[in-house]
């Protein structure tokens, strides 16, 4: 159980001394601070109080290339065109919901959505298996879990993704952010290679609405799972296998 101080995270250094009653709660907060230790918390191994500088600073990196990408006319296949950081969160706190069983994201890029699953996969101790196709992404991607140091818990396939799908069953949680041709092919082969209360994730669902029609037509009338689209970044549609 890691202990997280409040003074570092909440900006209120030396607000409480040691000598000095301790109120119940922190007043900025709401956090319960343990008399006589200074401010600490109950909570413990948070994903997001407490990400590594090294995973920040490429985060930082990756999000300034990305934006540059978008303004200087960088080519479709060269830009990293990544999730927004709110989805980053949100496919993070997802995975850490999930049952036992295999992580994958289809689509790596530069490995910036994989860092955010990094964190969950430290909460849970689990790997995420990524597959990215394109040997240029692949080769930014391998320099990115080097620096952000989370080459143990990824592990990047430089492989179509729909040959590599076909070899992994019991897939608890998958990201889906490739080429949107291939969004329903993927679909269709993960679905039944997952386990009960497994989820699946789908970006681009508002932004590429009628590209991602099927696909998403499929999802939200398939009996094999619960479904729907949720607008946190690009529109994200989250299914859950029963
Ligand atoms: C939208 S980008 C992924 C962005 C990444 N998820 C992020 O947020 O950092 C899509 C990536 O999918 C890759 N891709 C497209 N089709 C693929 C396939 N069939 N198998 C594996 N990767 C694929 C592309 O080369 C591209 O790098």
């Amino acid at each position: 159980m890691a202990t997280l101080y409040l003074a570092s995270t909440h900006n209120i250094p030396g607000k409480f001394k040691n000598d000095e009653k301790i109120p119940s709660f922190c007043c900025e907060c709401g956090i319960q601070p343990i008399p006589n230790e200074g401010l600490k918390t109950l909570r413990s191994d948070s994903m997001f109080t407490d990400i590594p500088t090294a995973i920040l600073n490429r985060m930082k990196f990756l999000e300034e290339k990305d934006e540059k990408d978008r303004k200087d006319g960088t080519s479709h296949w060269h830009r990293l065109r990544q999730i927004t950081p709110d989805t980053g969160r949100f496919i993070a706190l997802m995975a850490a919901a999930t049952p036992k069983g295999n992580w994958i994201e289809v689509g790596t890029s530069a490995g910036y959505s994989s860092l955010w699953i990094s964190l969950a996969c430290r909460q849970l101790s689990n790997t995420l298996t990524t597959y990215e196709i394109f040997p240029a992404k692949v080769e930014q991607a391998h320099e990115t879990f080097s620096e952000a140091g989370v080459e143990d818990v990824i592990h990047l396939v430089e492989e179509d993704a729909l040959k590599g799908l076909k070899e992994i069953n019991d897939v608890s949680f998958c990201f889906l952010d490739a080429e949107k041709d291939v969004y329903l092919r993927c679909y269709e082969l993960v679905i039944p290679r997952m386990v009960s209360g497994g989820i699946l994730i789908a970006d681009n669902a508002t932004t590429h609405k009628e590209d991602l029609s099927m696909m998403i037509g499929r999802a939200l009338t398939d009996e094999r799972v619960d479904a729907m689209v949720v607008p946190v970044g690009k529109g994200e549609l989250v299914c859950r296998k029963i």
